[in-house]
């Protein structure tokens, strides 16, 4: 199972990838936003965060306006490595080096057709270990090394104007 989520900049590009994903017989599981309204990207992309980093789902899939914000939200849960990757190379080496667990992408930035290349260029990759492993090692040791959040963040999606 996949998590896939958005903010609302990436609605339609979500859709194509989540079809993209179960063209390709992968289960996908829909964080949202499905709403047109203005939201959050940070609350979508630590929902996709914590389903993986709990282990509920594989890996996952990011989208916002440019995936810049959604993919700093994911990255401030444990365990993650979010990348946001504008072409294949990118995202291609971004798993086999940095085991990266959620793909960032920007709807205002790719088109469909390379949206959908550079997530073909991530699913087919795998982790080379190694070398890159103990890299991996040491970014859990950055993060064994921060003082946990206190509590989830007041604002949500909804309330906002
Ligand atoms: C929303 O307007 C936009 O700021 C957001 O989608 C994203 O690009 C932030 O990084």
């Amino acid at each position: 199972m996949y998590a896939i989520g958005n903010d609302h900049s990436a609605i339609e590009l979500k859709n194509i990838i989540k079809q993209h994903l179960e063209s390709r017989g992968i289960e996908v599981k829909d964080f949202g936003t499905n709403s047109p309204e203005s939201c959050n990207y940070a609350e979508y992309g630590e929902k996709v965060a914590r389903a993986v980093a709990s282990g509920e789902c594989e890996r996952g899939i990011c989208i916002c306006g440019t995936g810049v914000g959604i993919s700093i939200a994911a990255n401030k849960v444990n365990g993650i490595r979010a990348c946001v990757c504008s072409e294949p190379f990118s995202a291609k080496l971004s798993k086999q080096h940095n085991d990266s667990n959620i793909l960032c992408f920007g709807a205002r930035v790719v088109g469909t057709e390379l949206a959908k290349m550079i997530v073909d260029a991530w699913l087919d990759a795998e982790f080379e270990g190694g070398r890159h492993q103990k890299r991996i090692d040491y970014l859990k040791e950055i993060e064994k090394s921060n003082y946990p959040a206190a509590k989830k963040p007041a604002s949500r999606c909804k309330k906002e104007k």
